[in-house]
Parts: structure tokens; sequence; C-alpha cells
């Protein structure tokens, strides 16, 4: 196989798409679609995300010093992509629009939206500027799902989220089919 050289790019395969949701006032929240996010640590739960300093939202989440991260499933596509095509500026009230229902968190006062099923509720632990934008490290305080989105183990399973994946050639995907079990098929190397 012949390899091009694309030098530094962010074509990392896939991405989540994931929706940040602020309190903006009193009963209102903004919603902004995140793509460069991971989770960075496990204890306790740490999450990064990279955010515009351009945003409606941002200057709500210095404020606040929390949001929640909402994981929407496939259903949610056309609402995801809105809510990452259009600022809070012209459209103040995403979720009404997208037809979501916020509820409120238990931890912090940004809302989660009830019809993507896992949510975080996360406090920013630091922020590292990055021109334009910055990295977000986030500490994940409490973590919803729905019932019917749990697998036989009590956790969120992959088929029961039916997570929403961006790749970075501008595209939305579900999950594809499974492959096999983690720290269990390379055995076969072993
Ligand atoms: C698929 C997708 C992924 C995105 N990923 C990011 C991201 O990782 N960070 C970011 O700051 N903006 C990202 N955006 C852009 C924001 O979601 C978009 O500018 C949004 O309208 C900002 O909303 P606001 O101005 O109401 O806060 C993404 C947009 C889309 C459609």
């Amino acid at each position: 196989m012949t390899k091009r050289q694309l030098g530094p790019t962010t074509q990392l395969y896939p991405m989540p798409a994931l929706l940040v949701t602020v309190r903006t006032g009193e009963g209102s929240a903004g919603i902004l679609t995140v793509a460069w996010a991971a989770i960075m640590g496990g204890q306790p739960p740490m999450m990064a995300l990279e955010i515009g300093g351009s945003h409606y939202s941002t200057p709500y989440i210095e404020q606040e010093g929390s949001f929640t991260v909402n994981v929407p499933s496939t259903k949610q596509a056309v609402g995801a992509d809105y809510c990452g095509s259009v600022s809070g500026t012209q459209d103040p009230a995403k979720a009404e629009t997208c037809g979501w229902t916020l509820a409120p968190s238990t931890q912090i006062a940004s809302p989660l939206i009830v019809e993507c099923p896992l949510n975080f509720e996360c406090r920013i632990v630091q922020k590292i500027e990055a021109g334009r934008a910055a990295f977000y490290l986030v500490e994940i305080l409490e973590t919803h799902v729905d019932e019917g989105a749990l697998g036989d183990d009590g956790k969120p399973s992959a088929q029961g989220v039916d997570p929403l994946i961006f790749t970075p050639d501008g595209y939305y995907y579900g999950l594809g089919e499974r492959l096999g079990k983690a720290w269990s098929i390379g055995k076969a190397l072993q």
C-alpha cells in the first residue's frame, strides 16, 4: 500500500457527536455540538473538550464553570446538526426548536437533554487556552442513562445508547456491526 503524507491534520476516526448544554438564564439553556472531545481519565472520570471562544454558549460556560455533555442517539442526528450549525444568537431556544425536553441536573445548574440516552454532569477543572479556542478538562460528577439503554451488566450498552458518530470527512454515522469482545479477541495471538 502506498501512503500519502498529509501533514498535521485532525483526521481521527471516529469522533463522538456530543451536545454540550449550558444554563443561559432562568429556565433557558444554550446547546452546541462538540466533536473534538474524549475521555481523559477514569479516577475521577474526566473528559476533555475543545470549545471555540466565539460561540454564543462560551461566556455562559465560563460563567457557570460547568455544563452537561449529552450523548445523542442516531435518532437525534438532525437536531445535533442543527445545534452545530446555528448560533444561539439566532436561536437561543434550540432545545425547543429540536423538540427536546430540558430537565434539571442533580449537581450543577445546567440542564440535561432528556431525549439523549446518556448524559454527563461536568465541572470544569482546568482550561488551557489554544488560540481562538480552549481545551476544557472537566470532571464527570454524575452520569444519567435511559433504563432502556442499559445492558445486562447494568452499564450503558453500545446498542442501547446507539450513539451518533461524527467522522472528519463531514458525515454522521451510527455504530457498525460488533466485531468482537475487547481484551478477548486479541488472545488469539497470545
Ligand atoms: C459535527 C459538528 C461538530 C462540531 N464540533 C465542535 C467542537 O468540537 N468544538 C467547537 O467549539 N465547535 C464545534 N462545532 C461548532 C459548534 O457546534 C457551532 O458553532 C454552534 O453553532 C455553536 O453554538 P452557539 O453559538 O449557540 O454556542 C461543531 C459543529 C458540528 C456540526
